[in-house]
C-alpha cells in the first residue's frame, strides 16, 4: 500500500452541464493499492486506515490532482517542435514529413519515445492519445516505453497512402495488415490501448478509410483518431478530393469512423450539423489551443461544442509538434485566451475538468481515470504551489480553491509539477536526487 497526504481536488461531474462538481479536500489522505485508489478523504477521518509500517508521503504547500490527460499529441514530432513560418499544409511538407521519415530507424524511435515519456511525466500527464508514424516500429517503441512506466496510453500507427513522400506511404492493405498485427500485440495488454490512426482525409484514399472502418468493426473497444476541420485550405482540399461527401466530417462518417472512442483533433471550422453528428454519434473533439494559435488555424468554439442542448465530448490536446508545449497547464492557460478572444470566459473548474475528467469522458475511460476516487486508477499529479518565487508569492494571496486553480493554469508549467504517480507508484519526483526523469 502507498499513502500520500496533501491538499487535493478532483471533479466528479461536468461543470459545463451542472453546478457543484468540484471535490476539494484541504488536507486529504489518498491510499493506493494494486494500482488503484482504495480511499480518498480528509486525513483526520482516514488516518486510522494506514497500516503500521506504511509511510505517508506528505506534500506541503501543494495540490494533488488526477493525472492530466492529453487527447491529441504526436510523439515523433518532438524533434521539429518550434518550426517557423508555415500554416498546416506547408508545415507538414516542410517540417513534419521529413522528421517522421527518420522513424524508419527503430533506434531513433526508441530515443524519441524515451524523451517523450520523460517530458509528459514531468508535466503531470499520465494518459495521452498519441500518433506514432507510419512505421510499425514507432508504435513498438512507444508502447514498450509506456509499459515500463505502466501508463495508460492510447496510440497507433499512422495510416497514409497518398499525398506524402513515397517512403512515408503504406497502402490500404498494408496499413490494415500492420495495424492488425499491432492490435494483436498491444491492444488490451496491461494498460495499453490501440488507436486506429488514419492521418487525415487528404492523406488517405477512400480504400484506406474503409480499411480503417473494417478494423474498428473487427475488434472491441478500439480507438480511432484523426484530424478534422483544422485549416481552411485543408478543408477546401478535402472538398476537392471527396466531392461526393456532404462535409469533411461526412468523409469519416461514411467510412464508419465516427463513433464512441473516435477522437477528432482540432474541429475548429465546424457547422452546427457537424456538432450534432458528434453529439449523436458520441465522437469526441480534441481542443488544441497552442497548436491552433501557432499554425494560425483558428479559434476553437469550446462553448458551442459543449452547448448543453447537444453537448459534444471534448478533451484537451497539446498537439506537439504544431503545439508548442507538452504541459497541459500551459495549454489550459492558452485555452483561456482562446475563449477570451471569442468573448467567453473559461473558468478554472471547467478548465481542469477538460484536462482530467472531461478527457476521460471523451475517451470513455471515466470509470478508470480522470478522478481521484476509490476504484479508479491511482494516476496523480502533484503541483508545487511555490514552484517559483512568483508562483509562491501569487498563490499565497489566493482566497479560494477556484482562484488557486486559475493561478495555476495561468502561470503553471513543467516547473510546477512536484511529482507524478502512475498506477500507485511515484514515477517522477522533482526533488528526488538522481530521479532519471528529473531536469
Ligand atoms: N493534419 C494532418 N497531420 C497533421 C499533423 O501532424 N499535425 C497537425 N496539427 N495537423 C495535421
Ligand atoms: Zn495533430
Amino acid at each position: 500500500m502507498r499513502a500520500i497526504r496533501g491538499q487535493a481536488v478532483s471533479l466528479r461531474g461536468n461543470p459545463f452541464l451542472s453546478e457543484d462538481c468540484l471535490d476539494h479536500v484541504a488536507d486529504a489522505l489518498i491510499l493506493m493499492e494494486d494500482g488503484r485508489v482504495t480511499a480518498f478523504g480528509p486525513y483526520a477521518q482516514l488516518v486510522g486506515m494506514v497500516p503500521a509500517g506504511v509511510d505517508v508521503v506528505a506534500y506541503e504547500n501543494a495540490l494533488i490532482l488526477p493525472g492530466l490527460i492529453d487527447t491529441h499529441v504526436h510523439y515523433p514530432q518532438l524533434q521539429m517542435i518550434a518550426s517557423y513560418g508555415e500554416q498546416l499544409l506547408a508545415w507538414l511538407d516542410k517540417y513534419t514529413f521529413p522528421a517522421e521519415l527518420e522513424f524508419a530507424d527503430a533506434a531513433h524511435a526508441e530515443t524519441v519515445a524515451k524523451l517523450f515519456f520523460r517530458e509528459i511525466l514531468g508535466a503531470g500527464t499520465t494518459t495521452a492519445v498519441v500518433y506514432c508514424t507510419v512505421h510499425p516500429g514507432s508504435v513498438e517503441a512507444f508502447f514498450a516505453e509506456s509499459e515500463r512506466f505502466k501508463t495508460r496510453m492510447i496510440a497507433g500507427k499512422v495510416l497514409m497512402d497518398r499525398n506524402a513522400p513515397a517512403a512515408l506511404l503504406d497502402t490500404a492493405q498494408r496499413g490494415y495488415d500492420e495495424s492488425k498485427a499491432l492490435i494483436a500485440r498491444w491492444h488490451g495488454r496491461g494498460r495499453q490501448h490501440y488507436c486506429v490512426t488514419p492521418r487525415f482525409a487528404p492523406s488517405c484514399t477512400e480504400a484506406q478509410l474503409d480499411a480503417a472502418g473494417a478494423l474498428l468493426r473487427e475488434h472491441d473497444d478500439l480507438f480511432l483518431q484523426t484530424h478534422l476541420c483544422e485549416n481552411t485550405d485543408e478543408i477546401a482540399w478535402v472538398r476537392e478530393l471527396f466531392p461526393e461527401r456532404k462535409s469533411y466530417l461526412d468523409v469519416y462518417a461514411h467510412a464508419g469512423l465516427v463513433g464512441p472512442r473516435s477522437v477528432l483533433g482540432h474541429a475548429i471550422h465546424m457547422s452546427e450539423a457537424d456538432f450534432c453528428t458528434c453529439h449523436s454519434s458520441g465522437a469526441a473533439l480534441a481542443h488544441c489551443p497552442t497548436s491552433n494559435g501557432f499554425l494560425g488555424s483558428g479559434l476553437f468554439r469550446l462553448f458551442d461544442a459543449l452547448d448543453p442542448k447537444r453537448p459534444v465530448r471534448v478533451g484537451l490536446g497539446t498537439d506537439v509538434g504544431a503545439g508548442t508545449t507538452l504541459s497541459l497547464l500551459k495549454t489550459l492557460g492558452e485555452a483561456y485566451k482562446v475563449a477570451a478572444l471569442r468573448g467567453t470566459k473559461l473558468d478554472a473548474v471547467r478548465a481542469f475538468w477538460l484536462a482530467t475528467l472531461g478527457g476521460a469522458e471523451a475517451l470513455r475511460l471515466d470509470d478508470r481515470i480522470g478522478r481521484i476516487a476509490p476504484g479508479h486508477d491511482a494516476d496523480l499529479c502533484v503541483l508545487d504551489l511555490a514552484a517559483t518565487p512568483l508562483l509562491g508569492f501569487r498563490t499565497g494571496t489566493c482566497s479560494s480553491i477556484e482562484e488557486l486553480l486559475f493561478v495555476l493554469m495561468t502561470l503553471g508549467d513543467h516547473r510546477t509539477v512536484r511529482a507524478t504517480w502512475v498506477a500507485g507508484e511515484c514515477v517522477y519526483d522533482n526533488r528526488r536526487p538522481g530521479d532519471p526523469l528529473r531536469y
